[in-house]
């Protein structure tokens, strides 16, 4: 991959799991880094090991939901960083998907919340960030969204819906800021062992979703952050409005084949 020599990037729910890889692995591949996120001292500690790779790394206490903090965000990179070249928007509130289930039972202030930090934030982030990388004369920016945002489930359904609108988000980008040199992508994981599915993930969930991928296991936050890594890299020049799922495979068959395809003594 090319290196991020002098590059500056945003990277949004940089204390822990996939945001956390993609801050470490960034910084490893020589770009100056703002790790954002609402928990201050997880940001810190990840600025402090991000700089140990000889980088500028600088830990930002921004919660999405909170549009001037949003607007520090983006003020902070420039006046340390002088530029933005890429944003990732990393941070999801997960806590909250236990009260997301289907459209009659979950509550609209689940809606809500669910809409201001995993889109709106991401919109304000995009909307503030985009005049600066023209500046710059270009810039990548990668959305996180999920593989829920491509496929139907019967819970989590404002996750999902935010998701599949941060996919469209994505392509509207693309579209408008292409030409002016700015790349946009979304990469749609699938189950990744970050904190909440370490703390919450009962092991029989983790075993049918062995049962239902392609690969041998569930993904690490590292995998996902090699891929936004490449996306935001100039390796990654010609790759634009993509929605990738990164899922081992989960979404690309029909499950019912697979368990069939298994032997009775191996289910
Ligand atoms: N883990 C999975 O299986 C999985 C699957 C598909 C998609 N994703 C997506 O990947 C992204 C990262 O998830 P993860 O698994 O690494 O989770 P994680 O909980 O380890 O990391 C999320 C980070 O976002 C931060 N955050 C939460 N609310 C915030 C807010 N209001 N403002 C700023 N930061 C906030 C948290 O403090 C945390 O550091 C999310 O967008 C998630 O939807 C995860």
């Amino acid at each position: 991959m090319q290196s991020m020599k002098d590059r500056s990037i945003i990277v949004t729910g940089a204390a822990s799991g996939i945001g956390k890889a993609t801050a470490l692995k960034l910084a490893e591949m020589g770009a100056n880094v703002v790790a954002a996120d609402i928990n201050e001292d997880g940001a810190r500690q990840v600025a402090t090991q991000a700089a140990a790779h000889g980088i500028k790394c600088v830990p930002s206490h921004t919660d999405m939901s909170n549009s001037d903090d949003i607007a520090k965000m983006v003020e902070q990179t420039v006046n340390q960083f002088g530029r933005i070249d890429g944003l990732v928007n990393n941070a999801a509130d997960i806590g909250l998907t236990r009260y997301d289930s289907n459209v009659v039972d979950t509550e609209m202030t689940v809606w809500d919340r669910v809409y201001q930090v995993n889109f709106r934030g991401p919109v304000l982030a995009c909307k503030l960030a985009i005049p600066h990388m023209l500046k710059a004369g270009g810039g990548s920016i990668v959305n996180v969204s999920s593989i829920q945002s491509l496929l139907g489930d019967h819970e989590r359904v404002a996750y999902s819906a935010m998701k599949s609108a941060m996919n469209s988000l994505t392509r509207s980008i693309a579209t408008t800021y292409g030409k002016q040199g700015i790349r946009c992508n979304t990469v749609c994981p699938g189950p990744v062992m970050s904190r909440e599915p370490e703390k919450r993930w009962p092991e029989k969930l983790v075993e049918d979703f062995r049962s239902h991928i392609l690969l041998e296991d569930v993904s690490s936050p590292e995998e996902q952050s090699e891929l936004i890594a490449f996306l935001l890299s100039e390796s990654a020049a010609s790759v634009t409005g993509q929605t990738i799922a990164s899922d081992m495979g989960y979404s690309s068959h029909m499950h019912f084949y697979m368990r069939a395809a298994i032997p009775p003594d191996k289910a």
